[in-house]
């Protein structure tokens, strides 16, 4: 089960944006996605209050007597929304449940100084070390007219952080998520710059989400482009295609043979599986399309010695 962690220490940085656009993404590509929120100004349970039902389903995150997060049965993807000054056992606990970390930056020498803070510590976790966690930065609320961008770009190079783009700074953003929309909800002609900005970084996260695919795609020549992406045609090339071709490799080693079974159950989706509830909630759809075959599902074993999921913070 691909789990996306939006991870920023900064409040503001715009974690609940690209956690609510992550997450409807995944809805249109006809995954069963639950946006998980571990923020406790749930910002995106608010959001997902106003979001209108006739559009892709996003479930919510289920939360138990004991205070645990559960992923509901039918699942097939979550995005984590954080909160800001997440940092130490609970920084470590979301990044071992997470495939990929996405970490939002806005332009300011404080902002960058923070999140070059939060990637020294993400990088001292083994998962996120070795890349069985990987991990990218956006650059968030870039005012084109500047060199904000490329400052964060070059930033990011220092770092050795993947850095997918920028999103800019626009009413777009906070008019959608009032509406409970993102730009993902729009038409293509309404949100055109916005959407060709996404480009990269849902490139970035397609492999991630589709790893059985990945893994099985022939080349990168036949594999079939999902049809229900609404990003306009004018979207930039942004991958050579030996890096599309290395991807499904990369994806297929993040869980070695040798790591198998004992790892899995620790660092994948399985434990999320583990808390499956009983019941299907009457937001997720009962046939998802698209929808990839997936691992093994956890046994009740497992299932039996993981009772901490992401239990918030007091
Ligand atoms: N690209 C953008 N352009 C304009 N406003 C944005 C953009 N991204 C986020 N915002 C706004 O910035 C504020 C903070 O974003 P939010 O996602 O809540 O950050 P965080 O979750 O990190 O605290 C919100 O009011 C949001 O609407
Ligand atoms: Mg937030």
């Amino acid at each position: 089960m691909p789990v996306i962690a939006v991870v920023n220490r900064k409040g503001g940085s715009g974690k609940s944006t690209l956690a609510a656009h992550i997450a409807v993404w995944c809805a249109r590509q006809g995954h069963s996605v639950m946006l998980g929120d571990v923020d406790r100004q749930q910002s995106s349970r608010t959001w997902l209050k106003r979001r209108d039902p006739a559009l892709p389903t996003v479930a919510p995150w289920a939360m138990d007597q004991k205070n645990v997060l559960r992923v509901p049965t039918g699942i097939t993807h979550v995005v984590l929304d954080t909160p800001g000054g997440l940092h130490g056992f609970e920084l470590a606990r979301v990044v071992m449940f997470a495939d990929a970390i996405i970490m939002p930056v806005c332009h300011s020498v404080f902002d960058r100084d923070s999140a070059a803070a939060c990637h020294a510590e993400l990088m001292a976790l083994p998962r996120v070390a070795s890349g069985r966690c990987r991990l990218a930065t956006v650059g968030m609320r870039i005012d084109g007219r500047t060199s904000a961008g490329q400052v964060l770009r070059d930033w990011s190079d220092g770092l050795k952080l993947p850095f997918l783009g920028v999103l800019r700074e626009t009413q777009v953003y906070v008019r959608c998520l009032e509406r409970g929309l993102t730009i993902f909800d729009l038409t293509p002609s309404q949100a055109a710059t916005d959407l060709a900005q996404w480009a990269p970084i849902l490139d970035w996260m397609t492999p991630l989400l589709n790893p059985v695919q990945a893994a099985n795609d022939p080349s990168p020549a036949t594999r079939a482009v999902p049809v229900t992406r609404p990003v306009p045609a004018a979207r930039p090339a942004t991958r050579p295609a030996a890096q599309v071709a290395a991807a499904p490799s990369r994806l297929g080693n993040s869980r070695p043979a040798s790591l198998m079974p004992a790892q899995e159950s620790l660092v994948h989706g399985g434990r999320l599986s583990a808390f499956a509830a009983s019941t299907r909630p009457a937001s997720v759809p009962a046939q998802p399309v698209n929808r990839p075959s997936l691992p093994r599902a956890a046994s009740p074993a497992e299932s039996q010695q993981i009772p901490q999921f992401l239990k918030r913070g007091a």
